[in-house]
């Protein structure tokens, strides 16, 4: 049987690894100029290299959660889509997350393997159609979590939030 609302672990997860992918695609920071820098044979100062590491840091945190969050997810289940939500509608918030779990291993990967192997096309796309496909996505995401608030008025964000159902009150 599905779960009527995520673990209090995976609602954690969840707007922790918000936090900080929000702030990773706000505040990069210099990381591209560091890896501009040492792509060139030069040194960054140590305020370039401290403003970059946090950008990989935060980065590697990412990786990390959302690992964990996809095996929690597999052994936890997640709640069902709402009955009062259109078919198509469940199928693209389905795939809405799909991508969204795909991205934030994606992003991650691509990030290494410019910074630490050099693939100057996996920078590219890290800090081009990534980051473009990663802010879609969430700009859907949230336009999404608030149709259901507002509009249709379900449980979704409680599910997400204080876990205590409006249905079930
Ligand atoms: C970078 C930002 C964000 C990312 C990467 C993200 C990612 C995700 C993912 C992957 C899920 C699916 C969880 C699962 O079923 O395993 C999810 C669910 C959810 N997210 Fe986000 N999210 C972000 C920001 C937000 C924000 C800002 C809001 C609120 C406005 C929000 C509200 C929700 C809600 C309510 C659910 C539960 C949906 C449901 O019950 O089906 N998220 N999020
Ligand atoms: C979800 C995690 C991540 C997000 C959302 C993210 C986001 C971004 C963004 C928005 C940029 C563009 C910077 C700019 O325009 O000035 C960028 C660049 C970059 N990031 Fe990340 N990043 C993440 C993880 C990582 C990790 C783990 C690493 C490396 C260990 C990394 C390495 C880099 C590098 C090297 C660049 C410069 C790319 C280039 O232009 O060649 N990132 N990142």
């Amino acid at each position: 049987m599905k779960p009527l609302v995520y673990s209090l672990p995976q609602r954690a997860l969840h707007w922790l690894t918000a936090a900080l992918v929000l702030y990773s695609l706000l505040l990069p920071g210099q990381i591209e100029r560091v890896a501009d820098l040492l792509g060139g044979g030069k040194t960054p100062t140590p305020a370039e290299w401290t403003s970059a590491n946090i950008h990989i840091y935060i980065g590697f945190a990412v990786l990390g959660l959302t690992l964990l969050r996809i095996v929690l997810r597999l052994v936890q289940g997640a709640p069902a889509a709402p009955v009062s939500e259109p078919a198509p509608l469940r199928v693209a918030a389905a795939a809405t997350h799909g991508a969204l779990y795909l991205l934030l291993l994606a992003m991650p990967a691509a990030g290494i393997a410019k910074f630490y192997f050099g693939v100057g096309l996996a920078g590219f796309i890290h800090g081009g159609p990534m980051k473009l496909a990663l802010w879609i996505l969430v700009g859907l995401h949230v336009a999404a979590a608030l149709v259901h608030m507002f509009y249709w008025k379900t449980d979704i964000m409680q599910r997400m939030t204080s876990g205590r159902l409006k249905s079930a009150a």
